[in-house]
C-alpha cells in the first residue's frame, strides 16, 4: 500500500507509542498483581496463625461453634473460615459483622487446601485466597481472604492505563500530524517549483527564466534545504545551458539570414548578365547557348533557394508578418490560374464557399503557401492528375484543402515531410528539382498565423489541409 510520507511517519510514531504503552501497562499490571497477591498471602497467613492460636471453642458464642476461630479479635471482615476433619468439611462460614458469622456452602476444593496459599472459588462470594493450618486436635483450619479488593484495584489500574494510553495516542496523533506536516511542507514547495518548471515550453529553444525554490527551503543545515539548494543549482545550470543554446541558435539564424541576404546581390548580377548575354544578338555556338541556358535556370533555382532560406530564417527569428484582413478565395483562384498556366496537363478543380473566407494575415506569405502546395501537386504527380482545391468555412476557422490523386508521398518521407530539405528521392522528385523547403515554409507560415497544416497521403489520394483562425466577427 502506498502511503504519503506524512501518513507513514504519523502512523508509525503512533503505532510505536501504542506498543510501548501496552508493554509498560502490561508489565506494571503483572508486577502489581504479584505484589498484591504476595501481600494478601501474608495477610492470609497471619489470619490463619491467629485462628490456630484461639481455635478452641472456649469463650465464643455457641452459634459460632466449629468456626469460632473467625471471631478472634483482629480478623478482617469477610474472612472465610472452615474446619476440616479427616478430609471432610465440618463447617464453613464467613465473618460478616464483628462478632457474627454466616455459614456458606464450601466446594470440596476447600478440603484440599494445605499450608501453601491457593485460590478457591466460593461461588457468589467470588475467589478467595486460602491457606490451611493444623490445630492441636488434628483438624485443619482453612482460612481465606477475598481477592475482590485486589481484583478491583487491578481493574481500576487497567482502566486508568487504557484511558491514559488512549489520550496519549490521540495527543500524539495531533502533535505528530502538525509537526510532520510542518516538516514536509518544504517538500511540497519543492514539488510545486518542479511542476512549474515542467510546464514551461522548453522545447522552443528560447532563453527561459526558470522558477526557483524559495530561499527558506535552501538552508544547507537541513536535509530538505540541501535538496532545495541542489535543485536551484540544477535549475541555474539548465538555465545557463538554455541561454547558451539560444544564443548560438540566434547566431546561426542570423548567419543564415545574412548569408542568404548577401547572396541575393551577386545572384541578381549573374541572372542579369546571363540575360544580357542572351539578348546581345551576338551569335553563339550551340555549346555556349546551352551553357547560358543552364546558367540562367540554375541561377533561377538558386534565387528561389536563397529566397526560401531567407524567409525561413526570418520566420524563425519571429519577424512580424503583415496582419491585414483578407479573403482567401481570390488568393486561391490566382494561385490556381498560375498553376494551370504552368501545367495545363493537370486537371485543376476548385470549390469555393459562398461567403468570403476572411482571415487576418500576410497576403504574400499565404499566397506562397497555396502556391507551394499547388506546386507540389503539380511537380510530384504525372500529367493528367486531378488536383482539387477547396476552401472551407467552419466556426472560427478557415481551411484550404489541396487534394490530388497522384502517386502519393513516399511512406519514408511522410513523417517528416514538413522538415527542412525533406525530399522524396523518387525519380519524379529529383526531376522536379525541388530543394525540399516548400513544405517547411508552408508549416512555418501557418504557425506564424497561429494556424497549422496537416497531411494525409496514400497512393491516389494526397491531401494537404491548411487551417487558419477565421477573422473574429466584430
Ligand atoms: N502532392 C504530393 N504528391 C507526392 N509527393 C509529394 C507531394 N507533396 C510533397 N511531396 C513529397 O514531399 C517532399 C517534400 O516536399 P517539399 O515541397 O517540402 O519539397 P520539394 O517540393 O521537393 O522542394 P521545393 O518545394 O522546395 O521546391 C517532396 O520532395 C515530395 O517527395
Ligand atoms: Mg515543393
Amino acid at each position: 500500500m502506498t502511503m504519503s510520507l506524512e501518513t507513514k511517519l504519523v502512523v508509525s510514531s503512533i503505532a510505536l507509542l501504542a506498543v510501548v504503552s501496552a508493554v509498560i501497562a502490561t508489565a506494571t499490571t503483572l508486577f502489581l498483581q504479584d505484589f498484591l497477591t504476595d501481600r494478601l498471602d501474608v495477610q492470609v497467613y497471619s489470619a490463619a496463625h491467629r485462628s490456630t492460636r484461639t481455635a478452641g471453642p472456649s469463650n465464643q458464642p455457641p452459634s459460632a461453634g466449629e468456626v469460632s476461630f473467625l471471631l478472634t479479635p483482629g480478623q478482617a471482615m469477610e474472612t472465610f473460615g472452615a474446619r476440616v476433619r479427616q478430609g471432610v468439611i465440618r463447617r464453613a462460614a464467613v465473618l460478616t459483622d464483628p462478632g457474627s458469622v454466616q455459614d456458606v456452602p464450601a466446594p470440596p476444593a476447600v478440603a484440599a487446601v494445605t499450608g501453601e496459599p491457593m485460590t478457591v472459588n466460593l461461588g457468589p462470594l467470588g475467589d478467595y485466597r486460602m491457606v490451611g493450618a493444623p490445630t492441636r486436635d488434628g483438624d485443619t483450619l482453612v482460612v481465606g481472604l477475598p481477592l475482590t479488593g485486589m481484583r478491583t484495584t487491578l481493574t481500576r489500574l487497567i482502566v486508568v492505563e487504557a484511558a491514559v494510553t488512549l489520550a496519549g495516542v490521540a495527543l500524539m496523533a495531533i502533535a505528530c500530524t502538525l509537526l510532520v506536516r510542518r516538516a514536509v511542507r518544504p517538500l511540497g514547495r519543492l514539488a510545486a517549483t518542479a511542476a512549474r518548471v515542467s510546464e514551461l515550453p522548453l522545447a522552443t529553444g528560447d532563453a527561459v527564466r526558470l522558477a526557483r525554490v524559495p530561499d527558506v527551503d535552501t538552508d544547507p543545515r537541513t536535509e530538505v534545504g540541501q535538496v532545495g539548494g541542489a535543485f536551484n543549482r540544477m535549475l541555474g545550470h539548465v538555465e545557463t545551458a538554455f541561454a547558451v543554446r539560444h544564443e548560438s541558435e540566434t547566431r546561426l539564424r542570423q548567419f543564415i539570414a545574412d548569408a542568404s541576404h548577401e547572396l541575393r546581390t551577386p545572384l541578381a548580377s549573374i541572372v542579369g548578365y546571363a540575360q544580357l548575354t542572351g539578348r546581345s544578338g551576338e551569335p553563339h555556338g550551340p555549346q555556349t547557348a546551352h551553357a547560358l541556358g543552364r546558367i540562367r535556370s540554375e541561377a533561377g533555382r538558386m534565387t528561389t533557394l536563397v529566397e526560401d532560406l531567407l524567409l525561413l530564417a526570418r520566420l524563425d527569428a519571429g519577424r512580424p508578418l503583415d496582419r491585414l484582413e483578407l479573403d482567401l478565395s481570390p488568393l486561391v483562384v490566382n494561385a490556381i490560374s498560375d498553376a494551370y498556366a504552368a501545367a495545363p496537363g493537370h486537371r485543376w478543380l476548385v470549390s469555393l464557399p459562398d461567403q468570403p473566407a476572411l482571415v487576418v494575415g500576410d497576403a504574400d506569405r499565404l499566397h506562397q503557401v497555396v502556391t507551394n502546395l499547388l506546386a507540389n501537386a503539380r511537380t510530384h504527380t504525372p500529367p493528367g492528375t486531378t488536383v482539387t482545391t477547396t476552401v472551407l468555412l467552419a466556426p472560427g476557422q478557415v481551411s484550404v484543402r489541396v487534394a490530388d490523386n497522384g502517386p502519393g508521398i513516399p511512406p519514408d518521407v511522410l513523417p517528416h515531410v514538413f522538415g527542412r530539405f525533406a525530399r522524396g528521392d523518387g525519380s519524379r522528385s529529383r526531376l522536379a528539382g525541388g530543394s525540399g523547403l516548400g513544405l517547411a515554409i508552408v508549416s512555418a507560415v501557418a504557425a506564424a498565423h497561429d494556424g497549422r497544416v496537416e497531411v494525409t497521403s496514400e497512393p491516389g489520394n494526397t491531401v494537404f489541409t491548411l487551417h487558419l483562425p477565421a477573422l473574429p466577427a466584430l
